[in-house]
């Protein structure tokens, strides 16, 4: 089991279970993951006036018609039970005082439907209780400090993994009788992420060298609102479910005209929309105003934005920002990689022996765009599912799904003599992926990656410090993620092309 986030330990947890003798492997410490930066909730249906039916048509709206239906309800029907499963673990979502669920909304859910525990500390609450279950689990073997550099593949299956423990150190080989990938997704591939510094990319890359199948790495998530500070931080897409509003730098409600729900918008809208708004003002960001959230007689707005969001709260004021009477300047990020290794829905990857979980997989339950909260209840379902399958029958191959489209082959090119390539460093990559594989991308700029990506994986060497390793597994998946984007002419969910017939008809 490679990666420690809440796909890899609950896929742990239940192989565990199952009777197979498991060892995690995970780069730094075990609760380092994006898991523990999650702040909005899980979403799942838990109260009466919500239905499975209700989640289920939200989430393929959101994903732009591209989600795989069958994988999207095997999410929202076995999301309860698996939250069920955290609060057995030692979970403590948020209740009120009559010990219900406290319920939040975010932007694409037609209930509120958002667990969450500590305020906005979800994610860190679920990796403690689930860490502390594999901790204290016999049959399974903790490894930190250990990366995953590449797999073992004996005549087509999977038989192994190669590690580096600690940075310089010399690899080793671990046998196994399966391999399950659940090292999250690579936000550091933009100079503007939400990602946490381990989000690499290691498991896509590594799938990708094995010849596994990968599919929808086109498809990015940027997160609408990211502190413009020169430490960024999430400001919570809840915020704008309790009712902040997105203004720009005159004070107008830009997202009125970009789609009927405004601010709760399907994520990838309101993304373009501030994108948008951005450029018209110089680039300078737009402001998230979380006055508009309502104050009552009994809470002042200081005191609810307090209690309601502490981190948020702790890591604005300490950055000088008095949110509860002064807009919070934002801008998007690298949230979120709804493509990855392809699986079925069990975990198979195209490569016996190999299961993927999580963000390092794609399922095709989040489509084009994923609704939010959503990426929680994936790593819980799915990772409990891949655990389970993975410790009890023999390697076979995933017969995938129309919508686990593998992406096509790389193409080798050569250099284009107009674009000189620099050389290589990980600040000039996500300069290069933010700036022509961001939010808005075409032809040229994407064949200007392409270009600088193909002089990068020319001139590498052998990489043998962890730092050369998370960069070579980060050009891997760049190329991977340009080539598809370059495949896909049309726009569609997060993948928005300024020169794709629709775009240019409208612009002319
Ligand atoms: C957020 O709290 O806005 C992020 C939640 C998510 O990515 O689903």
């Amino acid at each position: 089991m490679a990666g420690s986030g809440i796909a890899g330990l609950s896929a742990a947890l239940a192989a565990a279970d199952a009777g197979a003798e498991v060892t995690i492997a995970t780069k730094a410490s075990l609760e380092d993951s994006a898991t523990g930066f999650a702040q909005g909730g899980i979403a799942a249906v838990t109260g009466a006036d919500d239905s499975i039916a209700a989640h289920l048509a939200d989430t393929l709206t959101a994903g732009a018609g591209h989600a795989d239906p069958a994988a999207a309800r095997i999410l929202v029907s076995e999301g309860p039970d698996r939250v069920s499963d955290l609060i057995a673990l030692g979970t403590r979502f948020d209740r009120d005082t009559d010990g219900a669920l406290r319920r939040g909304r975010e932007a694409a859910h037609s209930a509120p439907r958002v667990l969450h525990a500590g305020g906005d500390a979800t994610g860190a609450e679920i990796e403690r209780a689930l860490a502390r279950a594999v901790r204290a689990h016999p049959a399974v073997a903790v490894l930190e400090d250990a990366l995953l550099v590449d797999l073992v593949v004996d005549r087509g299956t999977v038989t192994g993994a190669l590690v580096q423990i600690a940075a310089n150190a010399e690899l080793i080989e671990f046998p196994a009788d399966a391999v399950l990938l659940a090292t999250g997704g690579a936000g550091q591939l933009f100079s503007h992420t939400t990602n946490p510094g381990v989000s690499t990319g290691d498991g896509i890359a590594v799938a990708l060298r094995a010849g596994a199948a990968v599919a929808d790495l086109e498809f990015v998530q940027f997160h609408p609102t990211v502190l413009a500070h020169e430490v960024p931080f999430l400001v919570s897409e809840a915020v704008r479910g309790e009712g902040a509003i997105l203004l720009d730098e005159h004070g107008r409600r830009f997202t009125l005209d970009a789609h009927p729900d405004a601010e709760l918008a399907p994520r990838d809208i309101v993304a373009r929309a501030i994108t948008e708004a951005m450029r018209t003002q110089g680039g300078r960001p737009v402001f998230l105003d979380a006055t508009a959230v309502a104050s009552s007689d009994q809470e002042s707005r200081a005191a609810y934005l307090a209690r309601r969001f502490p981190t948020i709260d702790r890591e604005l004021r300490s950055r000088g920002i008095d949110w509860a009477s002064e807009p919070v300047p934002v801008h998007p990020a690298a949230h979120y990689l709804m493509g990855g290794v392809a699986t079925d829905l069990e975990g198979r990857t195209s490569l016996p022996g190999l299961f993927a979980a999580g963000e390092t997989a794609c399922t095709g339950v989040h489509g084009a765009n994923r609704l939010a909260s959503n990426s929680l209840l994936e790593g819980a379902v799915f990772g409990t599912r891949a655990g389970r399958v993975a410790a009890t029958t023999i390697p076979t191959a995933a017969t995938l799904t129309s919508t686990s489209r593998p992406v096509a082959t790389r193409r080798n090119r050569s250099v284009s003599p107009a674009a000189p390539p620099t050389a290589f460093s990980r600040a000039g990559l996500q300069e290069l992926m933010w700036r022509e594989v961001g939010l808005v991308r075409d032809h040229a700029g994407l064949t200007r990656a392409a270009d600088q990506l193909t002089a990068w994986r020319g001139e590498s060497r052998s990489p043998a410090t962890r730092a050369e390793r998370e960069d070579a597994a980060l050009v891997e998946v760049a190329t991977a993620m340009v080539d598809a984007a370059l495949a896909r002419t049309q726009s569609l969910g997060a993948h928005s092309r300024a020169d794709s017939p629709l775009a240019l008809a409208e612009a002319s």
